[in-house]
């Protein structure tokens, strides 16, 4: 609803970066993406478009710990003839079928530090040998807090949008105290740094062939505060897996 009514439906950053590399892991035409995490459709719409424009068929698994993502992206896919393959719950204990690529966007920083080698492990055990993990994450800075003022602003910005795309007054409070809610939770960690996410990688059996940090990455994430301090440097990844007879360097 925030991507909807305050980022004019903007999609998550770095489609530039991921639709080449979402291709190369196609195999005989079809490539079967992991999502892992989402928070709503526009990583789903992300994928699709960058596979559709090249003609690769995609195959979509999404993961997600949240109910109302899952069913989000299952009304996405049913509106548009399609049909994700849904997992629910933590994303450390994903079991699926093979994948030929994972994308990550802005979600290891909800995992507590000790709890992300089990995700990143899950990554590896669910990629083929030689498939893609790409991303978007920030990996420096700390935790972020929330300044009560700078939310009160968000939220009225939020509620205006919501008046102006026709909701009624009773719905467009809802969504204000809704927003709200959102911007103040706590649910982010620290992020790994670039060292420790490397580290993070060659362990679980990744090889990291490229890590980009543009100046001033574009984020069409909802958890950004309108008009407040920027979302900080993002970098965006993509590593190998590394086929089973390759040992970890050094
Ligand atoms: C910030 S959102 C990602 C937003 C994305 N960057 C975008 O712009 O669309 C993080 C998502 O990860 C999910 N998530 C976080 N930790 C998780 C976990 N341990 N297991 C499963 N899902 C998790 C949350 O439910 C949420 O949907």
């Amino acid at each position: 609803m925030i991507r909807l009514l305050m980022k004019g439906g903007a999609l998550p950053a770095g489609e530039e970066f991921f639709a080449p590399r979402l291709v190369a892991a196609a195999r005989g035409g079809v490539c079967r993406v992991l999502l892992s995490g989402a928070a709503d459709t526009g990583l789903a719409a992300l994928v699709l478009r960058a596979l559709g424009a090249a003609g690769v068929r995609p195959q979509i698994v999404l993961a997600d710990r949240c109910a109302t993502t899952l069913e989000q992206n299952r009304r996405f896919a049913a509106q548009i003839g399609a049909r994700f393959e849904l997992h629910h719950g933590d994303l450390a204990g994903l079991d699926c079928a093979p994948v030929d690529a994972v994308v990550m966007h802005s979600v290891l920083h909800f995992i507590p530090p000790e709890a992300r080698a089990s995700v990143v492990a899950s990554w590896a055990r669910v990629l083929r040998p030689g498939g893609e993990l790409m991303g978007f994450q920030r990996l420096s800075g700390a935790a972020r807090s929330r300044d009560p003022a700078g939310i009160a602003i968000s939220a009225a910005g939020l509620e205006a949008a919501a008046l102006a795309y026709g909701f009624d007054p009773a719905e467009a409070a809802q969504i204000r105290l809704a927003g709200a809610a959102f911007w103040a939770a706590r649910l982010t960690h620290a992020p790994s740094d670039p060292d420790a996410f490397r580290g993070l990688l060659a362990r679980a059996g990744f090889d990291l062939m490229e890590i980009v940090t543009p100046d001033a990455a574009q984020t069409g994430s909802p958890v950004h505060l309108a008009g407040q301090s920027g979302p900080g440097p993002q970098s965006l990844f993509a590593a190998r897996r590394r086929g089973l007879d390759q040992p970890a360097p050094g």
